[in-house]
């Protein structure tokens, strides 16, 4: 996607200076900063702080964190995959990401990673190295291509519907689309996944209007979400996070998209904390639900999200503080609450099945249940 009219991606690799390179999400809106990894440490601190973040985009940090601790010396692929696993727990994706860096480069190690040979490890050689880099390159243009074609199949639904809504109302001016969290570009390496229909259909000439649920406590829909669309130039409204129901009930909605974290092979979905109670309002409403996703975020071990997804709990600062500009334009932190009260910071929530209209994702549309995906599941 474009900044300032130009071509960009949330990862990549800069080969003059041999370092990794991210945008500083935690900056965002009001700094464009441009970050370097340069070692395992760099890419778990990354994903930890949230520097990057978004479900695709932290398993391919994940595997260039793989690739910066093979440069640094590091030997024990296993130990290095668990460190970068244990940074975020609920995406899938980390998970996923990881288990493709162990399986291409594991061969590489012979039979000490196997555990079974007790032969003193072998020195990193350049070739282990390469392949690092080549497979964290790779992975990053797979999820650019995965949520480019989840753009093109949400297209349909987007001009079917706007169809529907025009031909009801010819005097229709845009079809409102209401998402949550940051599922766009930013999350991803190129395209997003709930955003990525909307930027096709914006470029097809559908007039798109996004509901922007400003998703406490992180903000990432006030912050990230709405500066991308600005940036493509597609109208949108920041809306606190209440509101949506209210808007579902006049009218204001035509259909939700949002991203996923883990979706079950039963087709519950997990994702930022509030998207079930978007779902519900949706449901009471008749308004369609949809949830796109890379392949990569269904985890087929499991049936039932609300029972077996594990739920992040993140810092308790992240609810009584909060970031933005101060009257000197200077960034800074408030203080919203006094000390005296608990705080929960649960990060994500599921939305059962039943809610969910349809999986959108790179090899079609699927209804949310177990006969459905099972096409998409591993062999
Ligand atoms: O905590 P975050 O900002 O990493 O949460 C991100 C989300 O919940 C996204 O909706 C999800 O990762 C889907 S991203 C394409």
């Amino acid at each position: 996607m474009k900044i300032n009219g130009l071509p960009q991606r949330t990862i990549w690799f800069d080969e003059e200076q041999q370092a990794v390179r991210i945008i500083d999400q935690t900056l965002l809106p009001h700094h464009f900063n441009i970050l370097s990894l340069n070692s395992l440490d760099a890419a778990c601190h990354a994903i930890t702080t949230m520097q990057v973040r978004g479900a695709p985009l932290i398993g391919v940090t994940a595997a260039f964190g793989v690739y910066l601790a093979l440069r640094d010396g590091e030997t024990d692929l296993s130990a290095v995959c668990e460190r970068l696993l244990a940074t975020r727990p609920t995406a899938v994706n980390l998970r996923w990401a990881l288990e493709c860096v162990q399986a291409e480069l594991s061969p590489l190690w012979g039979p000490i990673q196997a555990g079974v040979s007790t032969v003193p490890s072998i020195e990193p050689t350049q070739v282990r190295i390469e392949a690092a880099l080549a497979l964290a390159l790779w992975l990053a243009d797979e999820d650019a291509a995965a949520c480019s074609a989840i753009g093109d199949h949400g297209l349909e639904l987007l001009q079917q519907a706007w169809f529907t809504k025009l031909t009801a109302d010819p005097t229709a001016v845009s079809l409102n689309i209401l998402t949550h969290c940051n599922a766009g570009w930013l999350a991803t390496v190129d395209w997003g996944t709930a955003l990525a229909p909307i930027y096709k259909a914006h470029s097809k000439g559908i007039p798109i209007h996004v509901w922007v649920d400003e998703t406490r406590p992180r903000n990432q829909g006030a912050f990230l979400t709405a500066w991308e669309l600005q940036q493509e130039g597609i109208p949108h409204t920041v809306i606190v996070d209440n509101a949506g129901g209210h808007l579902m009930q006049h009218g204001e909605v035509d259909l939700c998209i949002v991203g996923s974290d883990r979706t079950t092979a039963t087709g519950d979905v997990c994702n930022k904390i509030g998207t079930y109670l978007k779902a519900l309002a949706a449901f009471d409403n008749d308004i369609p639900f949809y949830v796109a996703l890379p392949v990569s975020t269904i985890d087929f071990s499991l049936s039932d999200g609300v029972k077996e997804i594990p739920i992040e709990q993140r810092h308790g600062s992240e609810v009584s503080h909060i970031q933005g500009l101060n009257e000197l334009g200077e960034l800074s932190r408030v203080q919203v609450m006094t000390s005296h009260s608990a705080v929960n910071n649960f990060g994500f929530d599921v939305t059962p099945a039943r809610l969910v209209t349809a999986l959108i994702t790179e090899r079609g549309v699927f209804a949310p249940n177990r006969e459905s995906l099972q096409v998409l599941a591993p062999l």
